[in-house]
């Protein structure tokens, strides 16, 4: 596999991304909210780099790629989140690709009333968005291949990796 970030380029840009925030949200009641489970690794290391008091929470979302593909099936499981009426979200996934899963987790939110929502995506793939909305902040840009690591899987493996590593077929 080939390192697409190292680790140290993503600590840096992570640090970088938690002061942008602090100073966004420094005096309100902040609640960063990871999709599970491939935001695990990010927002271990975001909630780390934000120096402004804030909750955390989780909530799943699993969309059925690999070979079970099923376009468009997306299961949403908001059974372990913590109450966001109120607050200002921070909705943390490790990806943007088609951008369907974020929109259908802003919506399944707002029912919630939160006092505000924004998103933050370590990567936003180029080229590839079928929705109208963008991530209000994100790490990198990448091209469209196929990551794996710091979070990201392929059928449930690799998410251990520190790097972003590119999987290629002969990889599989
Ligand atoms: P979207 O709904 O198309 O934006 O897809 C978002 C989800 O697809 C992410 O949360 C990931 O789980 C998965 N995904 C998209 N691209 C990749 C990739 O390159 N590697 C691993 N997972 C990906
Ligand atoms: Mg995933």
């Amino acid at each position: 596999m080939d390192t697409l970030l190292s680790e140290s380029v993503i600590a840096e840009r992570v640090a970088e991304l938690g002061r942008t925030i602090s100073e966004v949200f420094r005096g309100r009641p902040l609640t960063v909210l990871g999709v599970l489970n491939g935001s695990i690794v990010l927002v271990a290391d975001l909630i780390r780099a934000i120096d402004t008091p804030h909750q955390i929470g989780f909530l799943r979302a699993s969309s059925y790629r690999g070979e079970t593909t099923v376009a468009g099936d997306l299961t949403i499981d908001t059974n372990l989140m913590p109450q966001i009426e109120g607050r200002d979200v921070l909705l943390v996934d490790d990806i943007f690709d088609t951008g369907r899963t974020l929109v259908r987790l802003l919506n399944e939110l707002r029912s919630k009333n939160p006092a505000s929502i924004r998103t933050a995506v370590l990567l936003w793939k180029q080229g590839r968005s079928e929705v109208e909305i963008t991530p209000d902040y994100h790490g990198f840009q990448i091209p469209d291949v196929f990551v794996v690591g710091y979070g990201l899987d392929y059928n449930d493996d690799y998410r251990h990796l520190p790097e972003i590593a590119v999987l290629n077929e002969g990889d599989y």
